[in-house]
């Protein structure tokens, strides 16, 4: 039989790495099992990972393809849109008032910027590979600067969806509520960036992973399918991340511009769970149903699978440790895990709440091992002060629920 490891292992190693990186690439489109999820997505995933467009070094021009809605009545059509939109009014906050003369040593132990199982360290030893404690701050550095990179290029995803959606959307208080989003998410861009650029000093470019899912929703010319990619599940995706550094983080600067950029991030998810209610009940078919139901089940495996710190791997262990191995380092480690449980703890529940969670699906879902978030609570029912208060407690009741089940 065709032993596709043992012929790998004859090849050079710059070779291998080059192999293996397109393997992977075609592989996470051989992931996704329905056609229809597949034509949405496969030309972005050949610009992504193929051509590699995010990494070119020059301004990336996506074809946008949706209508302008306008509405020349003004109707106040959605009472609880406009609450959210008062409430974003209040929720203001200006990216200079954050604490910028806090000194950061990327590299320290006292206040490290990340948890220190982000990485499964064992299994680096386990692979032959001894790092040194100075070597291991390296790398966590790079790895801090990594996520906080694709914070920075997911904000900038968010800030031009969330304009779009403003224009597309055919609610008249969801275009009202739209704006505070795009001033919100170009204010995440700006303190991200900034964090970034005086702090860390050091900045990645956008993973291939992420291109892929950005460039699929700008050019969709359907507007819940944008709402659903952008504010369900990226947003999703975000307040995972942003939940577990926050809590995690012991370095204070960072700690506060999360703590700020979470409260935002509550309202747009919130916003989209509303939105996308309304439509999935009151617009789709069920055939057009189905297909956002599954759309949204592969997007969410990918994102399981696929935000893995490649870029990091490039830059430390190529030559010295395998893709396959450098998946468990990050893949299995408890960081990732809470990180996961975080993450899936609100995606779940929301995809619930807008009606893609049928029975139909369902199964699926539990086949992966994500049922154990059916039950947990939707964003249109937590507030951001709420999040963070469960927060500051310690583990959360979705992770203390998936410990037990
Ligand atoms: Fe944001
Ligand atoms: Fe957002």
């Amino acid at each position: 039989m065709f032993d596709v490891d043992r012929v790998m292992a004859l090849l050079p190693m710059r070779v291998r790495n080059q192999l293996e990186s397109y393997v992977d690439s075609a592989s996470t489109l051989l992931e996704v099992r329905d056609p229809r999820v597949l034509q949405a997505i496969g030309p972005s995933a050949v610009r992504g990972t193929i051509l590699k467009r995010g990494k070119q070094g020059v301004p990336t021009a996506m074809p946008a393809r949706h209508h302008a809605w306008f509405d020349w009545t003004y109707p106040a059509d959605q009472p609880a849109m406009a609450e959210l939109y008062s409430r974003a009014k209040r929720g203001q906050w200006n990216g200079d008032d954050l604490p910028w003369a806090t000194s950061v040593d990327p590299e320290s132990d006292d206040r490290p910027l990340l948890p220190d199982d982000m990485l499964a360290w064992d299994k680096v030893n386990d692979f032959g590979i001894r790092l040194s404690v100075a070597e291991r701050r390296v790398v966590r550095h790079s790895v801090a600067a990594w996520m906080l990179s694709q914070f920075l290029h997911g904000e900038q995803g968010a800030l031009f969806a969330a304009a779009q959606v403003t224009e597309a959307v055919q609610f008249f208080d969801g275009k009202l509520y739209g704006a505070t989003q795009v001033v919100d998410e170009g204010r995440h861009v700006e303190v991200f960036h900034r964090y970034l650029d005086t702090k860390l000093q050091k900045l990645y470019q956008v993973n291939d992973n992420l291109f892929v899912i950005i460039d699929a929703l700008m050019t969709d010319a359907r507007w819940d399918m944008k709402f659903l990619g952008m504010q369900i599940m990226v947003e999703g995706v975000a307040l995972g991340a942003f939940s577990l550094l926050y809590r995690e983080t012991r370095e204070p600067l960072l700690k506060e511009l999360l703590k700020n950029v979470i409260q935002d991030e509550a309202r747009h998810v919130h916003y989209g769970v509303l939105a996308l209610r309304e439509h999935v009940l009151t617009e789709l078919d069920e055939r057009d149903r189905r297909e956002r139901e599954d759309w949204a089940f592969e997007v969410a495996l990918l994102m399981r699978n696929r935000f893995l710190a490649y870029e990091v791997y490039e830059e430390h262990f190529e030559g010295r440790l395998t893709r396959a191995q450098w998946r468990e380092v990050v893949g299995s480690s408890p960081g990732m895990e809470r990180f996961r449980h975080l993450m899936f703890g609100r995606m779940v529940p929301n995809l619930r709440e807008i009606g893609l969670l049928s029975d139909r699906i369902r199964p699926h879902y539990a086949r992966v091992g994500l049922d154990k978030y059916f039950g947990g609570v939707a964003a249109d029912q937590l507030t951001g002060e709420q999040m963070l208060r469960e927060l500051d407690q310690g583990r959360t009741e979705i992770e203390r629920r998936a410990a037990a089940a």
